[in-house]
């Protein structure tokens, strides 16, 4: 805890004859201002004093508090390197919580880095030597409670929340028991304990309130908000997400901001008001970029694109839902976290909902392929199990599949659904949807690569198929799925051109026109949707 700064003096002595406790406690009042260059100058001068005078204690943490403004500054190496010195020196003088404090700066760094082994073993070790400063200790405990959080490890997240709100009230500090409560709020949330987490962030903006911590009773608010959002209490979401975002207006605090835009956009999206909902998710989205957030970013895009699929508007949804992805993938690269991970889990959900609904709206107003896209991603991911595929490429043909058939919205209707046989020109035009559908998402890109799929469904290893006569290897494996299964529906199911075939008939067919397929492909269709009994171990459509 910053330690009370006395009185300044009227006027303040040269430098070089003040001791350097005084300049240690100018170099905090600097630091506090965002003075920096005035604290480093203050700093140094205190390590230079406390070498000399043996002021050791002041000496370790003017290395330390000059240590964190390096890293501030973007000097980490310097930022280290002070403050191991005050560690070993705090140590050497048998000061354990100082070496603690040290200790815990380090932490801090490592975590910055997204270190987060690292930044756990220093925090372990600087905890053991707090034993005796349960304010340090509770300060420790949070930052414990973080990595927690970031790896997913909410229980764990809880007991250092729980023991650090222990410490702080030893201590009798109110703000560490606010952050504390607070803490505990977004855990409780995470583990779908709403009104547990209710109940600690009234706790926390109470004390906030008491102690005049604005921007922390903004965030309680905010978090409240989302809590409300999740129990469908809209209104109470829309006040308390209003009032947040008046605070860090007020504050000037723009990340802050673009969160409270994203809840009151979400509420609105939820309450059908699609237009105001639009208005605060741009807000969100554009001051989360304007102020380097990326995570933030990434989430209100997420949300921009659930209203866009609520409205209809896939393929404004699907590129939104790729922007978020990137950003998402992005964080994960640069540091290991479950959170972000699971964040790309439920984003690829979305994905495949927005998806499938947009291949659903192709077919809905054709009543003899209805059900056919979901049918065609059912027999695909059969045949991808049965030839072993990843979840990678489980995933892409499932999502190819919903998507196949996108370009057949340009072929005219009478084509489509014409009884009887098509005439040469016709059929030039009805293979055209292939191409169709990969200029329809021309300018939507994919987490995975369906545009092949698209194009190359009709191709055959003969080099009979379309568009581009293909043969063999030419054609991707995934296509070379979709193009069975797609046969396979088109012969089972009635069309506008002649009644559906029997199951036995269908197969006898594809058997027939085996040499378009791969041998891999077609014995792995044979061995999963083409066997006996099929139909009663296919899993459940969802
Ligand atoms: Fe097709
Ligand atoms: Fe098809």
């Amino acid at each position: 805890m910053d330690e009370p700064l006395s009185r300044p003096p009227a006027r303040l002595p040269h430098p070089e004859l003040r001791p350097a406790g005084d300049l240690l406690r100018a170099g905090r009042a600097h630091d506090r201002a965002g003075r920096l260059d005035d604290a480093v100058a203050a700093y140094e001068k205190a390590v230079q004093i406390g070498e000399t005078s043996g002021e050791r204690a002041v000496l370790v943490e003017a290395q330390r508090r000059l240590g964190v403004v390096h890293y501030r500054r973007n000097n980490p190496v310097e930022a280290k390197e002070l403050c191991r010195k005050s560690y070993y020196g705090a140590l050497a003088m048998g000061d354990l919580i100082l070496a603690g404090e040290a200790l815990n700066s380090l932490g801090g760094f490592e975590f910055e880095a997204g270190h987060m082994v690292a930044a756990r073993t220093t925090y372990e070790k600087a905890l053991e030597l707090a034993f005796s400063s349960e304010e340090l200790r509770g300060r420790i405990e949070q930052n414990l409670g973080s990595i927690a959080t970031l790896h997913g490890d909410y229980a764990l997240a809880l007991t250092h929340y729980q023991r650090s709100l222990e410490a702080f009230s030893e201590a009798m500090d109110e703000r560490g028991c606010a952050l504390a409560y607070h803490n505990l709020g977004l855990i409780s949330t995470h583990q779908g304990d709403l009104e547990a987490a209710e109940q600690h962030y009234t706790r926390s903006a109470t004390i906030a309130a008491r102690f005049g911590d604005v921007h922390l009773q903004g965030l309680c608010n905010l978090n409240h908000a989302e809590v409300c959002h999740s129990r469908q209490q809209y209104g109470d979401a829309l006040r308390r997400a209003e009032v947040a975002l008046d605070i860090f207006e007020q504050l000037g605090a723009r990340m802050d901001k673009s969160a409270a835009y994203k809840v009151i956009g979400m509420v609105f999206r939820d309450t059908g008001r699609p237009v105001l909902a639009e208005q605060r998710l741009r807000a969100s989205v554009d001051l989360a970029m304007e102020t380097g957030w990326v995570l933030g970013q990434a989430e209100s895009s997420r949300e921009l694109a659930r209203l866009h699929q609520m409205v209809g508007r896939n393929q404004d949804a699907l590129v939104l839902l790729n922007s978020a992805h990137q950003l998402f993938k992005g964080i994960e690269a640069r540091v290991e976290l479950v959170d972000v991970s699971k964040k790309m889990g439920t984003l690829e959900e979305t994905f495949l909902a927005v998806v499938r609904e947009w291949g659903l709206s192709i077919e809905s107003s054709d009543p003899y392929t209805f059900g056919h896209c979901e049918r065609v991603a059912t027999y695909a991911v059969a045949v991808a199990e049965a030839l072993g595929l990843d979840d990678m490429q489980k995933t892409t043909l499932r999502l190819g599949a919903y998507l196949h058939d996108v370009g057949k919205v340009r072929v005219p209707h009478e084509i489509l659904n014409k009884p009887g046989r098509l005439t040469d020109d016709e059929f030039e035009q009805m293979k055209l949807h292939t191409i169709h559908g990969v200029e329809l998402l021309a300018g939507v890109e994919f987490p995975w690569d369906l545009k092949p799929l698209i194009r190359w469904h009709h191709e055959k290893l003969d080099g009979t198929g379309y568009p581009d006569r293909l043969r063999g290897d030419e054609i991707p494996l995934g296509a070379q799925v979709i193009c069975i299964v797609d046969v396979f529906d088109a012969l089972t199911t009635t069309r506008s051109y002649r009644p559906a075939m029997t199951r036995e008939v269908s197969l006898a067919e594809l058997e027939r026109c085996r040499k378009w397929w791969r041998p891999d492909v077609f014995q792995a269709f044979m061995s999963s949707v083409g066997a006996p009994g099929w139909q009663d171990r296919a899993p459940a459509v969802v």
